[in-house]
Formats: structure tokens, sequence, C-alpha cells
């Protein structure tokens, strides 16, 4: 089967959070079990400049008041690419959200264009007989091919984040080569807007999120909005759990490790620490148990229950590194912290790839506090790397964690620490938990094992997408 994943972030090019890391992972997963999988996404400068193109197959006068667009055929190692090349709209510097103004037209382009390969084809004799978008920026695919003309591929949407949805104006309408009777709420309407995930979950012939809680969230009080949409089609929508992509995520093998370390050679992980120290601006302290967190600083990842325990884990004896960006008030309350707690708090407010791999491969506990997480990927990757998670349990993180209990200790099944309510004095709770158990070093190390040993591979989750798109009837296009 021919299939067209469309997306914005791809990594290592072009990566704001999990979604980048998904969509490197997932395609090349599919394409190992034989489907014919290709990724459509806008021709970014770090993109260009990274990947090799082998040639236009499109060229358009004109695409929703950007200007000219190609889309060009390229090749990132076992992906083939298209890239929507229209410099206006994607040539510029800056992060793929950036630039509000042309954001509802640039996305719509994206889109459109999606709609057009399933419906043309590249010319080149490859036509995708199914089309898979990702998030809000790929919402109003599955409408240009419901109201596009001609043979109509199938879609599917995958939901990573239904907390950012993709709202314009109606006004919009024409510009965005939209027909008028496309805005009711059978189509693109969301009260009195355009929205672009509600048109995508809408029209699309199945739908996905990255985790089996949260689909049920999204359901229920956790759908922000688009809840009663979602349980209409229940039966449409499947959770199908992220991976770890161990071709990045190893320690054994990972290039930003001062010593790389497995589940046989645990005592290699030590070195790492006292470097992660340094990196960071933290007493080397050996004994001090090490607090972490690797995150977009977003209300809904709750790093202010973070800022809450601030002195409550210095009290404890513990130090806290943090490595996020985002919220400028979060940023600057974090930047306080450490001033006031001198070698014993740390942040580095940036994003560093880097910095990421040393902090899972340093950190004792990994802080992930979300209010809403639909799959999480850092506490996968603390997982892997020997770190023990400490979430709130949510979505996806409900899902990939057990919290440390007499009953899980005793089974052990134990790979972290959990809490559920969305609070400082909950997260406190499962903070002193934490310290408890660090006093007991062979229990931690049990629990440490087994989080090493849990794979959450990419295998999986690729059969159930193709499991997914089989249920969907074939059409006579
Ligand atoms: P989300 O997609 O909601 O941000 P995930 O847990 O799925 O959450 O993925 C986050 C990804 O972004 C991980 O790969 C994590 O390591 C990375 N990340 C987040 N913040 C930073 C940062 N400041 N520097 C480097 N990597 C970061
Ligand atoms: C989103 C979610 C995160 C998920 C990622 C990849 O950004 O916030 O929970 O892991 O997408 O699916």
């Amino acid at each position: 089967m021919k299939i067209l994943f469309v997306a914005s972030e791809l990594f290592p090019y072009v990566k704001t959070g999990g979604l980048g890391d998904v969509m490197a992972a997932l395609p090349r997963a599919m394409r190992a079990q034989g489907a014919d999988v290709r990724m459509l996404l806008p021709a970014y400068p770090a993109i260009l400049s990274a990947v090799e193109v082998q040639g236009s197959v499109l060229a358009l006068p004109e695409l929703m008041g950007g200007g000219p667009a190609r889309i060009l055929r390229a090749e990132a190692p076992g992906l083939p690419l298209y890239l929507l090349d229209q410099p206006a709209f994607f040539g510029r510097a800056g992060g793929p959200y950036d630039h509000p103004s042309d954001l509802a037209r640039r996305f719509a382009a994206l889109g459109w264009a999606a709609a057009h390969l399933g419906r043309q084809g590249d010319g080149e004799g490859w036509r995708p007989e199914l089309l898979h978008g990702h998030d809000w920026p790929t919402g109003l695919m599955p409408a240009y091919v419901a109201y596009g003309e001609g043979p109509r591929p199938a879609t599917v949407m995958t939901i990573h984040n239904i907390a950012f949805q993709g709202r314009f104006p109606a006004a919009l309408l024409n510009e965005l080569w939209l027909p008028r009777h496309a805005f009711t709420p059978e189509g693109v309407e969301f009260h009195g807007d355009i929205g672009y995930l509600k048109a995508g979950l809408r029209l699309a012939d199945r739908l996905s999120t990255v985790s089996p809680t949260y689909a049920r969230e999204i359901q229920q009080a956790g759908g922000h909005g688009l809840e009663g949409l979602l349980a209409h089609r229940s039966d449409s929508l499947r959770g199908i759990l992220n991976g770890v992509d161990r071709s990045i995520w190893h320690p054994a093998r990972d290039p930003h490790l001062v010593c790389r370390y497995d589940l046989k050679h645990p005592s290699r992980r030590g070195p790492n620490r006292p470097d992660f120290q340094r990196r960071m601006g933290l007493q080397e302290d050996p004994a001090a148990p090490l607090f972490a967190a690797v995150s977009r600083l977003d209300p809904l990842k709750g790093l202010d229950l973070v800022l809450d325990n601030v002195d409550h884990l210095v009290s404890r004896g513990a130090q806290l590194a943090v490595l996020g960006t985002g919220d400028p008030h979060a940023e600057g309350a974090f930047r306080q912290a450490a001033q006031r707690h001198p070698g014993r708090v740390a942040v580095h407010i940036g994003y560093s790839e880097p910095l990421a791999h040393q902090a899972y491969a340093a950190a004792d506990v990994f802080l992930v506090p979300s209010r809403q997480e639909p799959c999480g990927l850092t506490q996968l990757y603390a997982l892997a790397y020997g770190a023990l998670p400490l979430v709130r349990r949510t979505g996806g993180l409900a899902d990939t964690v057990v919290g440390v209990t007499p009953e899980t200790l005793a089974a052990g099944t134990a790979t972290g620490f959990t809490f559920e309510t969305a609070s400082g004095w909950a997260l406190g709770e499962a903070i002193n938990q934490a310290l408890a158990l660090f006093r007991e070093p062979t229990a931690w190390r049990q629990v440490q094992r087994r989080g090493m040993a849990t794979e959450f591979g990419w295998e999986g989750p690729a059969r159930a997408y193709l499991d997914l798109y089989a249920t969907i009837p074939t059409k006579g296009a």
C-alpha cells in the first residue's frame, strides 16, 4: 500500500517536541514492514540544506496567496520525501509555528498539496492510496480530499496533542480555497471559526491518538471542546502508544555521553552524572539525589508543580536540573529558583539535544508532572537510560510507568513513581517516596533495571497503524 505521511516536523531537521521524533521513527518502522511510506513536509531551509533533492515533480504558479510553489522529490536516509517548496511561506528563519500572520494559509497550503498528490500522484507513477496527517497543521488535508474532485485517497488523522487545534476566522474561507458548503458543523466549521484539527477529525476516515488512556480522556473531559465529536467517532478512533527509536536513544550507543552503558554494565552510567552536574553548574555532589526535567515550558506540562517543590527538594538535600523553553513566566521563575539555590538548582533555558541526552543519562529521578500528556516520550527515554520517571498518572504516562507500591515492588513490576492530583502537594508526596527509595539502593536498582529492560519498540505500533489502515473499506478510486 502506498502511504503519504503529512507533517510539520521531522527530526533531526525540524523538531519542537515529540512529534519530530515520532515522524522520524514511525514511517521508517512501517517501511521495515514492507509498507511504501513516503512523507510530505514543508521545504524548510534546514531540510533543504541537509537532504538530497532529486528534482521537482510539480509546479504551481500560486498556492494560498503565498506565491509560486513546487513539490520536490528528496531522500532522507531510509525515507523518501516530498517537500513543499514555497519560499514566501516556508523559506524564512524561525520555528515552524512562527510568523502568525500566514500560519493559517501556509498549513492550508500543506494540506492542499497533500490532497493534490493523493488525487494526481507525483507524475512519476507514485500515487498514495492513503494520506496520514499529524496534528492540526494537517487538519485541512481531509477537507481538501472530501471537497475536491477526482479520485479520493483514504485519510487518517493522528492527534499528538489536542490542546493545539488551529482555529482561524471564518472570513478566511475563500483564501483557504474552501467552498462555502464546507462551512458547516459536518465540515470545517467550529464554533463560528474554521477549525483545522476539527475538520480533520470530522472528515478523515480513521482517527488515532498516541496512547490508549489519552484516547479515552479526549472523549471525556480532556477533549478541549472536541470530546463530543470524538465520542461520536469512537468506533473510528484508536489509541496507539508511541515507541522509542533505539537507533537514537540507546545509552550503549549514544554519542552525547561521556561514558556509554547498558543493562549489563550499569556502573558505567556513573561518570555521566558529574559530567552533567559540571555542564549545568551544579555541585559535583555524589550523594545528592539528582532530579531532572526536560520539557517544553507549557502550562499543560505541569512544571509549575516542580516550582512549588524547589525549596522542598533542596531542603531534603536533592539537586534539580531543568532543561526547557517556552512560557516566559516559567522561564523567569526557574531562573530565579536557580539564583536562590546556586549549585543545587540549575536551569538551561533553551533547546539542546546533547544536554537532553546527558540529562537522561545522569538523573536519578526524571520529572514529568503533566496535567495532560498524550503519550510523552521523555519518560520513555528516562526509562531506557536508567533514570526513574516520576509522573502524573494521565494519558500515556499512565500507560507506560508502573508506580512503586508495596505490591509492585514485591512483584518486581515497578518502574517509577506516580501521583494523581495535579497539585504541588501531591507531587511533593511522590518526591518523598522517591527520596525514601533512594536510601534503599537494592530496591532502587531493581526498579531501575526493570525500567531499562522494558522495551517500547516501534514494531508493534507500526503494525497497529497498518492494521488501522486495513479497516478502511477500499474506495473505488
Ligand atoms: P512534547 O511533544 O509534548 O513536547 P514529548 O515527551 O513527546 O513531549 O517529547 C519531547 C521531546 O522534546 C523529547 O525528545 C525531549 O527530549 C525533547 N525536548 C523537550 N524540551 C527540550 C529541550 N529544552 N532541549 C532538548 N530537547 C528537548
Ligand atoms: C505531542 C504530545 C506528546 C507526544 C508527542 C508525540 O507533542 O504532547 O505527549 O509524545 O506529541 O506523539
